[in-house]
């Protein structure tokens, strides 16, 4: 499916406010992987509502600074109600940072946003142009869900479209849907212009109290594209499928789900 920019709503961006503390605890871990220091000046590209832009500019400090541009502006005026002095959003897409100057910062990162982009190597030789090079280069970072390591969810979803006889694949479903493998990622990093990247997948486990708040959760996330491509009874269907087979992973924690993550780095310098 075409993921479509057009179905976000304030209820879905709050929402994903709310239900993002996946994304913003896994993003915390690439902001350590990426080292970024006090002073540094940062670009969020596909900022959404900004918790994780928010952490960065604390700990950039008052002498850096925190830029993030997302395409929803619903989630940019979100972000925005967070601004800060040394961070602020704006609407904007990964495709085109000509708003920015070329070697203009530090760190650019994308967290959760590379499967949403159906072209990779456009946004990356836009990173590369607005990142410092020279001996002291800029870095990038990036989480993106892995085509080789389906999230759990995906294969759970993919058993019920098969046994519903629905056509597509999961990711028609809008879930994640322009994954990327870790080698496809690995050579358009460096045909873009990056050196030395270091990839790696990591596991995460995942516990929900209920089949809606892992549907809630994939709306929110997929601002608003999770099963919309789907005649409305299909996507009623779906979820009591889906229902029935999440009740077969609960645990005393509740739902229990495994996400798996290509965490990228690399450097900028020439
Ligand atoms: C799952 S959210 C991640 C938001 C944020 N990075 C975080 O860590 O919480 C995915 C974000 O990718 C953004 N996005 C989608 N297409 C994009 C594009 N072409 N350029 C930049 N961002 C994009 C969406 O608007 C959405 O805010």
């Amino acid at each position: 499916m075409m993921v479509s920019l057009a179905l976000d709503s304030a209820a879905l961006a709050e929402t994903y406010d709310r239900v993002s503390d996946r994304q913003f605890n896994h993003g915390k871990l690439l902001i350590e992987d990426l080292r970024v220091s006090p002073g540094e000046r940062v670009l969020d590209v596909g900022c959404g509502t900004g918790r994780l832009g928010v952490h960065v500019a604390e700990r950039v400090g008052p002498s850096g600074e925190v830029i993030g541009v997302d395409p929803l502006p619903l989630r940019v005026e979100l972000a925005n109600t967070k601004r800060t002095s040394n961070f602020r959003a704006s609407v904007g897409n990964a495709e085109d940072l000509s708003q920015f100057a070329g070697g203009s910062f530090d760190v650019v990162f994308l967290n959760s946003v590379l499967h949403w982009l159906p072209e990779k190597l456009g946004p990356l030789r836009e990173a590369r142009r607005v990142l410092k090079g020279g001996a002291r280069g800029g870095r990038i970072g990036i989480t993106s869900a892995a085509k080789e390591r389906p999230h759990e969810f995906e294969v759970v979803l993919d058993g019920v479209r098969s046994s519903l006889g629905l056509t597509g694949t999961a990711e028609t479903f809008g879930s994640t849907t322009y994954k990327v493998t870790s080698d496809d990622l690995k050579l358009t990093l460096v045909r873009a212009g990056f050196q030395d990247p270091k990839l790696q997948i990591r596991s995460f486990t995942d516990h929900f109290p209920a089949t809606d708040d892992v549907v809630a959760f994939y709306l929110a996330s997929s601002f608003g594209n999770f099963l919309s491509n789907l005649a409305p009874a299909d996507a009623e269907r779906v979820k009591a499928s889906l229902a029935a087979e999440l009740e077969r992973r609960r645990a005393p924690e509740g739902i229990r789900l495994q996400r798996h993550l290509i965490f990228a780095v690399a450097r900028a310098d020439d």
